[in-house]
């Protein structure tokens, strides 16, 4: 089977669940440039995406009693094979649900929701331009009881590679080039760690964290750099729901196609080699 047919699109989008989407939204809007627009039920938060004409539904904002994950959504080309996707799916034992060849949607053996539909169908205008707005969502980092069995879970079922390894608890997956899509650690499951979003590159944390300072705001982490992935972060937290945004720039690419051996760190590594090569450790609360 071609990589067309088996290689995920990209990462199209999160729903998330948050106590007050229009705070969420009126946060997101004033602090970091995204268009909020109105869905059934909730709101999107929409930037420019990262190929083509479409803009990306960054995030859906749905009502909820908590913040958490509901579902993720991933964007497929014309050529991917849905029903092989259906058909991985239920080899390993998940109930996929179809929809007219163009969608499928199950829920991992973690309890995440997951769902792969035709980018044409997810297409959106994009709002206009902002060299300050973050570009795109790159990745998520979520909780699974056993991250470990989740990640060889979206390997077999849903043809993503394993890129990095921190002992038994910290998985980087990549769909194709960019080195992770998914981060996966141990937690509760559908529990978001961050949010990954592209900042243009190393000279809009300035305007955006001074921006983010003359609304009263404060990061919780960064900048700084992570060894896997090599990207600069800085990581705030959205004040309502407390959901995390990572704000990156420079993550690293592995050629497509190349024999990758995953990088494989011991647990230790963790806070010594990892985390931050530029020094500074996290606060207690980026741990939990
Ligand atoms: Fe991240």
């Amino acid at each position: 089977m071609s990589a067309e047919a088996t290689t995920l699109g990209r990462l199209g989008g999160a729903v998330v669940s948050v106590p007050d989407p229009d705070a969420s939204a009126g946060f997101l809007e004033a602090a970091l440039g995204f268009e909020i627009r109105p869905l059934d039920g909730g709101l999107q938060v929409v930037c420019a995406g990262d190929y083509g004409e479409s803009g990306q539904v960054a995030l859906e904002l749905r009502p909820g009693s908590e913040t958490g994950l509901v579902e993720l959504v991933f964007e497929v080309g014309a050529g991917y094979d849905l029903e092989a996707l259906a058909e991985r799916a239920r080899g390993a034992g998940l109930a996929p649900a179809a929809a007219g060849g163009e969608e499928v949607a199950f829920v991992d053996a973690t309890g995440i929701g997951l769902r792969c539909v035709r980018a044409a169908a997810r297409e959106v205008a994009p709002p206009a331009a902002d060299g300050l707005r973050p570009r795109r969502l790159g990745h998520v980092n979520l909780k699974a009881a056993d991250p470990g069995a989740a990640a060889g879970g979206w390997e077999a079922v849903m043809g993503m590679m394993l890129s990095e390894q921190i002992g038994e608890a910290l998985y980087f997956l990549r769909i194709a080039r960019e080195h992770h899509n998914i981060g996966l650690r141990p937690g509760p499951r559908g529990e978001l760690h961050h949010l990954g979003f592209e900042v243009a590159g190393w000279h809009v944390y300035e305007p955006i964290l001074d921006r983010l300072s003359s609304l009263g705001h404060r990061v919780e982490y960064g900048p700084g750099r992570h060894t896997p992935g090599n990207n600069i972060f800085t990581y705030l937290l959205e004040p309502s729901s407390g959901l995390r945004l990572e704000l990156f720039a420079d993550m690293g690419q592995i050629a497509a196609g190349a024999e990758h051996e995953p990088k494989r760190w011991q647990a230790g590594d963790r806070m010594t080699q990892t985390l931050n090569r530029w020094g500074p450790l996290p606060p207690e609360s980026f741990l939990a």
